[in-house]
């Protein structure tokens, strides 16, 4: 390996491939010192702790992956009713939460009128920032929920690749969402996307190409998280695990591994950019993931608010049950804990 492509200005296709591939201890030791000097050079030691509020489970996509997606009839639906969800937004003001992201499966149910509504009670009621994550929309829809206030949103593209992307997304198109995410920035949001790394059928060259689509479409959030099979999808059956990883294109790999590398480089890539330490580490292994991706170029976490109740039913991966109740009592631990953390 070249010895100076960690810290090169700036990577092409080829290098970020090489750093996926990396293989030396040091080498890739050095690669997370990298990323996590420069999140402090860009975002400080400050690591942002924002709220999330799953309102809707309901979804009439059909991602393949998804234990969410509307074919999947073995998990209970819900909704949260606007006045609820403005009840929860006071809650998290309350609890001291600066930033409070609304999460659904992507629900027409709520109009944008509906939305806009919510959005304006809760904007004239507290002093959050608001995040939208609801997926497609039309640009009139996401020009309306801009003016009620929203300030943020995401919608991640999960995948690079547009033959992947249409085999996982059975009635998508890949050339709109990137369309609304141009459209999301045009109108002036801080706008997220994100990827699952893991992907039966996901190349390292198309991770590659994932890190620069992040640059080039000067995106400002990033969720980078694993690909957990979930049984009750049409994936889950074409997944094969033995000992470690194991995906036809890369060969078998470390999956943790592989994620702190692309958490790594997607910060080196983009670096003044929210990188938020997603809730699906965790299901990875039994070690507190996410406090180690804080530590190689994440800045954010996200902590559910949602009743528990209501949480093991938005169920997009399995595992995610025992990790609601874990949620909640991070909460108290993390401001003593780390000095660094604040709600922001
Ligand atoms: N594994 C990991 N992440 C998943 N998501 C959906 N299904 C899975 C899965 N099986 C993530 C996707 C999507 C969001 C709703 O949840 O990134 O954007």
């Amino acid at each position: 390996m070249d010895k100076n492509l960690i810290k090169k200005d700036e990577y092409i296709k080829q290098d970020i491939i090489s750093l996926l591939k990396l293989s030396d201890k040091a080498a890739i030791k050095e690669l997370y010192e990298h990323a996590d000097q420069v999140k402090e050079d860009y975002m400080g030691k400050i690591i942002h702790v924002r709220a999330i509020l799953e309102f809707s489970n309901h979804c009439c996509r059909n991602c393949l992956y998804c234990g969410i997606r509307k074919s999947n009839e073995k998990i209970k639906r819900y909704r949260i009713e606007p006045d609820e969800i403005i009840k929860y937004a006071l809650k998290a003001e309350d609890l001291g939460f600066k930033t409070l992201i609304l999460q659904s499966g992507e629900d027409y149910y709520y109009t944008a009128e509906m939305l806009e509504k919510i959005i304006r009670t809760i904007k004239n009621n507290t002093s959050l920032k608001l995040t939208l994550s609801i997926g497609e929309r039309t640009w009139i829809e996401y020009e309306k929920l801009k003016l009620a206030g929203t300030d943020r949103f995401l919608l991640k593209h999960e995948t690079s690749d547009p033959l992947l992307y249409r085999q996982l997304h059975p009635d998508m198109k890949y050339s709109n969402r990137i369309k609304c995410l141009r459209d999301l920035k045009s109108l002036g949001y801080q706008t997220g996307s994100g990827i699952m790394v893991g992907l039966p059928g996901q190349t390292l060259e198309s991770i590659a190409n994932d890190i620069l689509l992040f640059k080039t479409l000067d995106i400002d959030m990033i969720g980078i998280g694993p690909y957990i099979p979930h049984p009750d999808t049409p994936l889950a059956s074409k997944f094969e695990r033995s000992g470690g990883y194991f995906i036809p294109a890369i060969g078998h790999f470390d999956l943790e591994e592989l994620i702190y590398k692309v958490i790594a480089i997607t910060r080196i890539v983009t670096k003044k950019t929210h990188l938020p330490a997603t809730t699906g580490f965790n299901v990875l292994s039994d070690n507190d993931i996410r406090e180690k991706a804080l530590q190689r170029g994440a800045n954010v976490i996200m902590l559910n608010i949602t009743d528990s109740d209501l949480r093991e039913f938005y169920e997009i991966y399995p595992a995610k049950k025992e990790l609601a109740a874990k949620n909640a009592e991070t909460l108290q631990g993390l401001a003593e804990k780390h000095k660094d953390f604040q709600f922001l």
